[in-house]
């Protein structure tokens, strides 16, 4: 092991634990990681004794300083772009925010069956009787070659102490793309109800983990088979199933979701155009009729959708910003590309789209592409191909008429002062006409053409230029 201890910190550390005849270990996260071939800028020591105690004999030496975190019993000190993090070794259980008082005086082994995973326990010595020796009494190792997350101990005390270990045992899974082992999955569904205590904003991050993934369906599977996710996001856990009505069924939404998640996650990285996939069909269930001569509809579902975001945002401690609005616009919008496709593709109606998605454009034709999950062969043909013709045209468009952040060619003040009108409701219906001629193509997105046509439709609702 010691090959993987090149960074010369660690001899620092080894060199203070003999002279101060100190126990201590590398643990937790930086070890997998050195396992998994990723390299980690935070290292965790465990210190057999008192942890900040060491600490900060460590930041005395290397003459730094030493943030220390009495409530949690634990230190931190910064080394180059490394963040390294002092604990002593508990026997009682890790409690990140626990007020309890630690109980510090555990060996090593102590400490590692009371942390989360086998694969999150295990240690390297930094010991001059044995330094670089791997410490791993619960078979780690084994488990990460293996794929599996499995806890130190019986699973159901694992996730006692800690029921955020839940969330995480699921966002493991599916950033390593890991099994969980059955008895863990079993304890999940047993305590699930646990997770109540644990504060909302600390699920959302291990949430937004799970959606960060390359495949983050692999964490909703888990969480809807466990039954945290009605838990903690019911509406997304709605979306599930299929009803049937004289023969007829619609899809399985919770699935065509996980889908069209899974999709975008080929083509994008940001975590909000992730959350408008999750999001784009979450009024399904709620505007689901079945009509007579026509089977299922969700009419209007991305106008309900549009309005259950921010609720949703709030809910799950979300930012309630532009970020918000961004993944509001995307559901909103989310049916017009796909619409245009299946139709003839007129000029004007990209205008329009164009129009409204503004600088999202190109977002929401990543969700829209995302959104074809169709298994017809013929169908997935005609959509690809038809899409494609609307992203043509909206490349043409676009460098034609520039609409994109589109400003009226004549603004509300030029039509007041040419017709020497006060604001009001005339002023309102020019702009608007001039705004429809645009996008209908009745005329081009420029001020003459936009100005004689103001004084023709004025002329029409019997308003005459004032002469000067
Ligand atoms: N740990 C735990 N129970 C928790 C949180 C953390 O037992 N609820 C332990 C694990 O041994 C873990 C270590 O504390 O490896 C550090 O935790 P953290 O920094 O949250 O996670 P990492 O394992 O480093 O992984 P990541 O950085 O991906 O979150």
């Amino acid at each position: 092991m010691q090959q993987h201890l090149q960074n010369p910190i660690f001899k620092v550390l080894a060199n203070i634990a003999d002279q101060t005849k100190t126990e201590i270990y590398v643990i937790g996260g930086f070890v997998r990681d050195l396992f998994l071939n990723r390299l980690s800028k935070d290292i965790d020591i465990v210190v057999v004794g008192n942890g900040i105690e060491f600490a900060e004999k460590v930041g005395m030496h290397l003459k730094t300083k030493v943030a220390v975190f009495k409530n949690f019993g634990t230190a931190m000190l910064k080394y180059n772009d490394l963040e390294i993090e002092f604990v002593g070794a508990r026997k009682e259980s890790y409690r990140s925010n626990s007020r309890k008082p630690i109980v510090e005086n555990g060996t090593v082994e102590d400490d590692q069956l009371r942390r989360d995973f086998t694969i999150n326990a295990l240690a390297i010595s930094l010991n001059s009787s044995n330094y670089g020796d791997l410490i791993d009494p619960f078979n780690g190792l084994e488990d990460l070659e293996q794929q599996l997350i499995r806890t130190p101990l019986d699973p159901t005390i694992t996730f006692s102490d800690d029921p955020l270990r839940m969330m995480r045992a699921i966002r493991f899974a599916t950033q390593l793309n890991f099994n969980i082992d059955e008895s863990a999955i079993e304890a999940i569904k047993a305590q699930k109800e646990r997770i109540s205590i644990v504060s909302k904003e600390r699920i959302t991050d291990e949430l937004n983990k799970i959606i960060l993934a390359k495949t983050p369906s692999i964490g909703f599977n888990y969480l809807f088979d466990t039954g945290l996710l009605h838990l903690i996001f019911p509406q997304m856990a709605a979306l599930y199933g299929v009803e049937i009505i004289k023969g007829k069924g619609h899809k399985d939404n919770f699935y065509h979701t996980l889908q069209v998640l899974d999709n975008i996650c080929a083509t994008t990285d940001d975590l909000w155009l992730r959350w408008a996939a999750i999001l784009h069909d979450i009024a399904k269930p709620p505007t689901k009729r079945f009509e007579e001569g026509h089977g299922w509809t969700f009419h209007g579902h991305e106008d309900k959708g549009a309005r259950m975001v921010p609720q949703i945002f709030a809910q799950l401690k979300l930012p309630l910003n532009e970020k918000m609005k961004f993944v509001q616009k995307l559901v909103q919008l989310h049916l017009r590309p796909i619409v245009l496709a299946q139709e003839k593709v007129t000029d004007s109606a990209v205008r329009r789209l164009l129009f409204e998605a503004g600088e999202e454009i190109e977002s929401l034709m990543l969700l829209c592409n995302a959104d074809i999950t169709t298994k017809n062969e013929y169908k997935i043909k005609k959509y690809r191909n038809n899409f494609e013709l609307v992203k043509q045209k909206l490349k043409d468009v676009e460098e034609r008429d520039q609409l994109r952040n589109w400003q009226p060619p004549i603004s509300g003040n030029d039509i007041m002062q040419t017709f020497g009108l006060d604001a009001g409701r005339e002023v309102g219906i020019l702009k608007n006409a001039i705004r429809e001629a645009i996008l209908e193509g009745e005329i081009t997105n420029n001020y003459e053409e936009a100005f004689n046509f103001m004084l023709k439709k004025a002329n029409e609702l019997g308003l005459k230029p004032i002469t000067r």
